[in-house]
C-alpha cells in the first residue's frame, strides 16, 4: 500500500498545515507559530501549536502530534491511503498508482466482495429451511420481517463447512475466507467455518459495504456473541454499528447503545438514530465519528452495574469529543432491548423525555445521593457534590447546580458555595503546582505519557531525543555522522527506529518533514516524534550534535559495563 515518497514529498509541499488546521480550529499566531484550541481533547486553555515552517502540531495537553497527514487521519478517523487522497483532492492533485497500491486495493475489493456475498450466503440461509431456527429466534425476539431485512440479518448452519463450500463455489480462495475471519485455522491445519449455528448480525461501514460480522448463540452457550477479528477492512474501534443508517437520518441527537439487540429493537420502535459499538469499550474515534454527524448524544447502557461503569466511562469519551451528552437511565436493570419489549415504545419517548445531563448524572452517582437523612451522610455527600462542581468551569452551570443541591439538601447556599469555592482554589492550586513541576523537573518532562514508552536512562533518551530533533531542523548534519556508527547505542527503541529512517531517508535523497513517515509510524509514535520536534531548536547545533554523541558513548560504555558485572555474577552463580 505505499504511495511513491516523492508523491507525499510534493503533496506536503503544496499543503500549508495552518490552512488545513485551520478548517477545523481556529487558530491564534503566536510567536513563531500558531496555537488554538485542541481538537483531540476536551480544554479551556489552548495548549495545540501549530508550526508552518516545519510542518507539523503537537497539543501540550494530551500529547497528539505529528504532520499535516496525521493531522488529517486523526481529525477525519482516516487510515493513511484515504488522509492522502483527501489531501491530494484538495491540493488538486492525483495519487499515483503504482503496481503495490493497486494491489491493495484489489486486495481489499476482493475482501469486501467477500464480505458481502457471505452476508448474502447467511441471509438466504436464514430465509431457507435450513435457517428455520435461527428465524423462528429472531422473531421471538420481537423482530419484524421487515426489520430483518432492513439489518440483512442472516443465518450460519450448523455445520464446519457450510459458508465455505458456498464461497469457493463462487470462486474465493480459502486464504481469503482465512484474511477475512470467515474461517479459522485449527491445529494441525484443518480450516473451519467460524461462525456455525448462530444468527448473523452483518457490520456495514459508512460506505454501506459488509466489513464484519456479529454472531449469536440461540441458547445459554458461551461465547453469547462471536464477532469478526480485525482484519484489513474491519477496524472495530473505528466503527459504530447502524452508523450507516443513521447517518442518512440526520440527526441531531444520537443514541448510543451497548449491544446489536439494543439498537435493533429501537429502530425497530421508531428510534432510528441508534448505534452501538462493537463488542469493545467505547473509542475516542468513535466519539469523533458520532460528532461527525451530530452534535449530542444519549448514552442508553444497559441498567447493571457494568453498564453503568461504561456510561462513566462514556461521559469523559463523549465529552472529550465535543458532544452534549445526556444519560438515559433505563429501569431496574434492564437494557433498551428489554425495556421496550415489555413496555413498548411511548414508555421509551418517555425515558428520552427524561434524560439527565451529565452533571446531574454524576450527582445522582455520588455516595448517599439517594439517602442522606443522616447528618454524616449529608456532609459526605454534600463535600462529594462540592468537589464535582468545582470541577464545572462554565460559572452559570456551577450555580444551576449548586442551587438545586442546596435545596435538595435543605443547606444555606452561602455554605455550599463557600465549599465549593474552597475546592476550585486548591484545584487551582494543585494545576499550578503540576504546571510548575513539569517546567522545572527537565527528566520528568522528558518522560512521554505513554506507559510503553517510558524510559529506562532518561539522560540517555534526552540526548537521542536531542540528535533526532537536530537532525530535522539541519539534516546536513547527517553527513557528519556517517563514519560514527550510532545506531547500536540508542536506549530508546522508538529512537533507533527514527535513527534509521532519517538515514534511510537522507540516503535516498528524501526531504525530512514530520510526515515523512507518516507509513512507517503510528500515530502514538507520530505523536513522540512531533513532541520532539516541539523542543526549542539549539543554537550551536555542531556543538550540540557533538554533546548529544558523546553522552550516548558514555551512557553506552557505562551500560555495557554494568551488564559485565550482571554477567559475571552469574557465572558465579549470584543472582
Ligand atoms: P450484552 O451481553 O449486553 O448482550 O452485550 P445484549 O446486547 O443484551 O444481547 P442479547 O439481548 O442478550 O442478545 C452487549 C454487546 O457486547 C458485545 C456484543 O456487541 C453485544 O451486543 N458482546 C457481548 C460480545 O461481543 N461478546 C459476548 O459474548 C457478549
Ligand atoms: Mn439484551
Amino acid at each position: 500500500m505505499a504511495i511513491p515518497e516523492r508523491f507525499i514529498d510534493e503533496l506536503i509541499d503544496r499543503c500549508d498545515i495552518v490552512d488545513v488546521v485551520s478548517r477545523y480550529v481556529p487558530l491564534k499566531k503566536q510567536g513563531s507559530g500558531y496555537v488554538g484550541l485542541c481538537p483531540f481533547h476536551s480544554e479551556k486553555t489552548p495548549s495545540f501549536h501549530v508550526q508552518r515552517e516545519k510542518g507539523f502540531f503537537h497539543c501540550f495537553g494530551c500529547g497528539a502530534g505529528g504532520g499535516v497527514i496525521q493531522f488529517v487521519m486523526r481529525a477525519e478517523n482516516l487510515p493513511f491511503p484515504e488522509a492522502v487522497a483527501v489531501l491530494a483532492k484538495q491540493a488538486g492533485l492525483t495519487v499515483p498508482e503504482d503496481a503495490e497500491n493497486t494491489a491493495y486495493r484489489r486486495r481489499r475489493e476482493t475482501l469486501l466482495n467477500l464480505q458481502r456475498d457471505a452476508a448474502r450466503f447467511f441471509y438466504a440461509t436464514l430465509q431457507s429451511p435450513s435457517g428455520a431456527e435461527g428465524l423462528a429466534y429472531l422473531r421471538r425476539r420481537g423482530l419484524s420481517d421487515n426489520t430483518i431485512r432492513r439489518f440483512g440479518l442472516g443465518f450460519a448452519p450448523n455445520r464446519w463447512d457450510a459458508l465455505m463450500d458456498a464461497m469457493r463455489a463462487k470462486g474465493y480462495e480459502k486464504t481469503d475466507m482465512l484474511e477475512a475471519g470467515l474461517l479459522v485455522e485449527g491445529r494441525e491445519g484443518r480450516v473451519y467455518d467460524r461462525f456455525r449455528n448462530r444468527v448473523m448480525f452483518p457490520i456495514l461501514s459508512l460506505r454501506g459495504d459488509v466489513i464484519g460480522f456479529g454472531g449469536r448463540v440461540m441458547d445459554d452457550s458461551q461465547p453469547k456473541y462471536l464477532n469478526s477479528p480485525e482484519t484489513p477492512v474491519f477496524a472495530k474501534g473505528r466503527n459504530l454499528f447502524a452508523m450507516n443508517l443513521v447517518k442518512n437520518e440526520r440527526p441531531s441527537e444520537i443514541l448510543l447503545a451497548e449491544g446489536y439487540m439494543d439498537v435493533i429493537a429501537l429502530h425497530q420502535a421508531g428510534f432510528r438514530t441508534a448505534v452501538a459499538s462493537l463488542g469493545t469499550a467505547l473509542t475516542p474515534e468513535q466519539a469523533r465519528l458520532i460528532k461527525t454527524y451530530a452534535e449530542n448524544v444519549v448514552l442508553v447502557y444497559d441498567a447493571d452495574a457494568a453498564g453503568q461503569k461504561a456510561t462513566a466511562r462514556g461521559i469523559d469519551i463523549l465529552k472529550s469529543a465535543g458532544l452534549n451528552v445526556r444519560i438515559l437511565r433505563v429501569p431496574d436493570g434492564k437494557d433498551p432491548d428489554e425495556f421496550i419489549r415489555k413496555n413498548g415504545a411511548d414508555k421509551f419517548a418517555q425515558l428520552l423525555r427524561g434524560t439527565q445531563g451529565d452533571l446531574e448524572y454524576r450527582l445522582s452517582r455520588l455516595p448517599n445521593a439517594a439517602d442522606h437523612d443522616a447528618p454524616e451522610k449529608k456532609i459526605a455527600y454534600l463535600k462529594a457534590a462540592a468537589e464535582l462542581l468545582a470541577s464545572v468551569d462554565d460559572p452559570i452551570e456551577r450555580d444551576v447546580y449548586l442551587q438545586r443541591v442546596a435545596a435538595e439538601t435543605d443547606t444555606t447556599l452561602d455554605a455550599l458555595r463557600i465549599q465549593v469555592n474552597t475546592a476550585r482554589k486548591s484545584r487551582d492550586r494543585s494545576a499550578r503546582r503540576e504546571e510548575t513541576r513539569r517546567t522545572l523537573n527537565p527528566v520528568r518532562n522528558v518522560q512521554p505519557a505513554a506507559r510503553e514508552l517510558r524510559y529506562d536512562n532518561p539522560r540517555a533518551a534526552r540526548a537521542e531525543e536531542g540528535l533526532i530533533a537536530l537532525l530535522f531542523f539541519d539534516p546536513t548534519l547527517t553527513q557528519r555522522l556517517a563514519q560514527e556508527e550510532l545506531g547500536t547505542l540508542f536506549t530508546v527503541p522508538l529512537y533507533a527506529k527514527l535513527y534509521s529512517l532519517i538515514q534511510n531517508r537522507i540516503h535516498d535523497g528524501g526531504v525530512l518533514t514530520p510526515d515523512a513517515f507518516a507509513q512507517e509510524l503510528s500515530a502514538d509514535e507520530a505523536s513522540q516524534l512531533s513532541r520532539i520536534l516541539a523542543r526549542t531548536p539549539v543554537g550551536e547545533p555542531d556543538r550540540a550534535l557533538s554533546d548529544y554523541i558523546a553522552v550516548m558513548r558514555q551512557e553506552h560504555m557505562k551500560n555495557a559495563s554494568l551488564q559485565a558485572l550482571i554477567d559475571a555474577k552469574k557465572i558465579s552463580g549470584g543472582q
